[in-house]
């Protein structure tokens, strides 16, 4: 583990992969130790799956008590076809992580299940359970974080959004490659709602993240590039491997 750059507040840390989810798990797992009731963000797509493997074991060997713990995920698709809803994020994360802990699936939140269909509801939620202490991103290929795609403002709350080309391209691995398949819409947490949160751990491993990595490196915020607005955050760490590191300079 290296700091390889920072920035007032956000790190960039490198290491391989493995490293990485023990770290990240652990950071998890000692804070549902100490604070029984904390509000856990979280994200899917491939990058956190190891992370949730490792937060699954010490839940076994070190008992750590999910019980009290919410969750608040960070998106979820819209207009999934009858074949794919098993694609959806609230599956992935019962599949992935929360029937490997004993979470009370009344904890669990997702944001396409608000009242009224009013979105900005769910960051309320999120506030009268005191903010989400950690929230886990992974990042997009253009350097979207949760699906808040390039140009989105960095004062939105939840909402629902198009989803982009690029995006639709890079998440058709999830749809046995067919685009047509992928939703074109989703729900998500804004980019504020993101900011929102007490402490930030972002993950991104391989080639296909390291420019936008290196936009984050710059130092500078770029409506462009989504993931620079953590730039703004007080408490951030981002952990990525060699790959997506290399081209920062
Ligand atoms: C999706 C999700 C994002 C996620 C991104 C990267 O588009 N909406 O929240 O960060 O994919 O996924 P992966 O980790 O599989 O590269």
């Amino acid at each position: 583990m290296k700091t390889i750059f920072k920035f007032k507040n956000l790190s960039i840390i490198e290491s391989n992969s493995q490293e990485i989810s023990k770290n990240v798990a652990k950071q998890f797992s000692d804070l549902v130790k100490i604070k029984a009731n904390c509000v856990l963000g979280l994200a899917t797509g491939s990058s956190p799956i190891p992370i949730y493997k490792e937060m699954i074991k010490l839940h076994q060997e070190e008992k750590v008590n999910y019980f009290n713990v919410k969750t608040y995920n960070l998106d979820e698709y819209i207009g999934l076809q009858e074949q794919d809803k098993k694609q959806s994020y609230y599956q992935f994360m019962f599949d992935n992580l929360f029937n490997g802990i004993n979470i009370d699936p009344n904890n669990v939140n997702f944001p396409n299940k608000v009242k009224n269909n009013i979105y900005s509801e769910y960051d309320e939620a999120i506030k009268q359970d005191g903010g989400i202490d950690v929230q886990l991103l992974g990042l997009g290929v253009n350097g979207h974080i949760a699906f808040n795609e390039p140009g989105t403002s960095n004062t939105s709350l939840t909402h629902l959004t198009k989803i982009t080309k690029s995006t639709i391209v890079a998440n058709a691995r999830f749809f046995d490659g067919e685009m047509k398949r992928v939703p074109k819409e989703a729900i998500t947490m804004g980019i504020q709602s993101i900011l929102n949160a007490k402490k930030i751990i972002l993950v991104a491993t391989g080639k296909n993240k390291a420019l936008a990595i290196s936009k984050i490196s710059l130092g500078i915020t770029d409506k462009k590039w989504p993931c620079t607005w953590l730039l703004k955050h007080k408490n951030v760490e981002i952990f990525v491997d060699k790959e997506a590191s290399s081209l920062i300079n």
